[in-house]
């Protein structure tokens, strides 16, 4: 079935998401000095690449052909933690920016699956949504068990 316009940008704006949030994850599991944190970005990568995987689909699934100036690029080798201190970047700093760009694009979906005209489409892109919310849990999580946030 052919995309709508609105569907179509909307897809697009959120694999622009996925790819920012593939490299960020992966330059934060080089950059991470917890080897567990390290293990959390890298899970998270690998999820955003499955969404940006996903969303690929859809457009193909139209004829359309994807294009995004940030779908290639080369993954950071080894651990990067001296860098981390370097540039003055904590752990804490790095969950905390990934759970604001989880809320994020949590919310970008949410428009998407409102602006969905295909049914198939909407339980995707759902689907994707509660991904994100359960990525956000996942960082909140994580802060919280190192007491880097703090709850009423
Ligand atoms: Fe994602
Ligand atoms: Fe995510």
């Amino acid at each position: 079935m052919a995309l709508t316009n609105k569907e179509k940008t909307l897809i697009e704006d959120n694999l622009n998401a996925e790819y920012l949030c593939i490299r960020k994850y992966e330059q934060y599991a080089a950059l991470a000095s917890d080897p567990q944190i390290k293990q959390v970005f890298t899970d998270l990568a690998n999820k955003e690449r499955e969404h940006a995987n996903t969303l690929t689909g859809m457009l193909q699934g139209s004829n359309i052909t994807p294009e995004n100036i940030f779908s290639s690029y080369t993954t950071p080798q080894g651990d990067q933690s001296s860098m981390q201190q370097n540039l003055g970047l904590t752990d804490a700093q790095l969950l905390n920016d990934a759970l604001s760009t989880e809320k994020h694009v949590s919310s970008s979906y949410n428009t998407a699956v409102l602006e969905s005209v295909d049914a198939n489409i909407r339980k995707q892109l759902q689907h994707i949504q509660q991904e994100e919310q359960q990525h956000a849990e996942t960082l909140f999580n994580t802060m919280q068990s190192h007491g880097w946030y703090k709850v009423q």
